[in-house]
């Protein structure tokens, strides 16, 4: 069993921000990753449909023999993160916001987050804020476009540099000094963030990214440990899916992985 894969999911290509964490940590398990592209963005997906993906994966996770499953998804995890584990019975890690880190970050009391409009309006996010940053001013924004782009595998572009700094540009207006990225897709796009930033924010002002992909492994590895779970063969494989396009995939996730990766198909 403990040499059986971890099933990591996103609605497309950001959770490899995850993935990428998890093979430095853990660099014995075996993977399955799956990148729900026909239906991304999830962000603005209604409930209902969220809902069949999610249960959709989870049951080829299970079927493929997953000994645990990470939500690489923060949309994912704020609409469908209960009702997975209490249908599923395998350890399920999920992602959230980095709100307390932020809160406990910042030195001017201004946050920034940007993330999916899904994740801004649910519950769990709206906890978040009332328990760690009632006494912060917090900025957000969705960021439309943003996951399009990495869905592109577009890092770089002039189009990508004036979108990031269209979003990026209000938060330094507002003297943000953390800024939280709520959404996996988006840690792709932060060293243009830093590029932007970098030239604008001066001395000890400078803006601090936070994302969570190192706690969510650190997470996984703690709950593997606590399972008797962890695998202590060597890796045999990583393998990726995805549910839209494998040629176009296969580009994308190659830049993204920084490493040539074969993609194969699922429904
Ligand atoms: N990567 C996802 C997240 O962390 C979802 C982005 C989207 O599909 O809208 O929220």
């Amino acid at each position: 069993m403990s040499n059986a894969p971890i099933g990591v999911f996103d609605s497309g290509v950001g959770g490899l921000s995850i993935l990428k964490s998890i093979r430095e940590h853990l660099p014995n398990e075996n993977l399955l990753y799956v990148a729900d592209s026909a239906y991304a963005p999830y962000g603005r997906l209604p409930k209902e449909i969220l809902h069949k993906r999610c249960s959709h994966i989870a049951d080829f996770f299970i079927k493929q023999g997953a000994k645990a499953m990470v939500i690489a998804c923060n949309t994912a995890t704020a609409v469908m993160a209960e009702w997975l584990r209490s249908e599923f019975d395998i350890p399920i890690i999920a992602m959230e916001p980095a709100i307390k880190p932020a809160a406990l970050a910042t030195r001017a009391g201004r946050i920034g987050v940007f993330a999916t409009d899904n994740t801004l309006k649910s519950e769990r996010y709206q906890k978040l804020l009332a328990e760690y940053a009632k006494d912060k001013k917090v900025f957000e924004s969705s960021c439309e476009g943003f996951v399009e782009l990495v869905e592109e595998g577009d890092l770089t572009s002039l189009k990508a540099f004036q979108l990031v700094e269209k979003y990026l540009q209000p938060m330094i207006d507002e003297h943000v000094d953390v800024l939280v990225l709520g959404c996996t897709h988006y840690p792709f796009l932060a060293p243009l963030m830093r590029k932007i930033s970098s030239q604008q924010v001066a001395g000890n002002q400078e803006l601090h990214i936070i994302h969570t992909a190192d706690a969510v492994s650190l997470h996984l590895t703690r709950v593997l440990a606590e399972n008797n779970l962890l695998n202590f063969k060597d890796q045999e494989y990583v393998h990726y899916f995805t549910s839209g396009d494998a040629k176009e995939a296969e580009n994308v996730m190659s830049i993204l992985m920084e490493q040539p990766v074969t993609i194969q198909s699922v429904i």
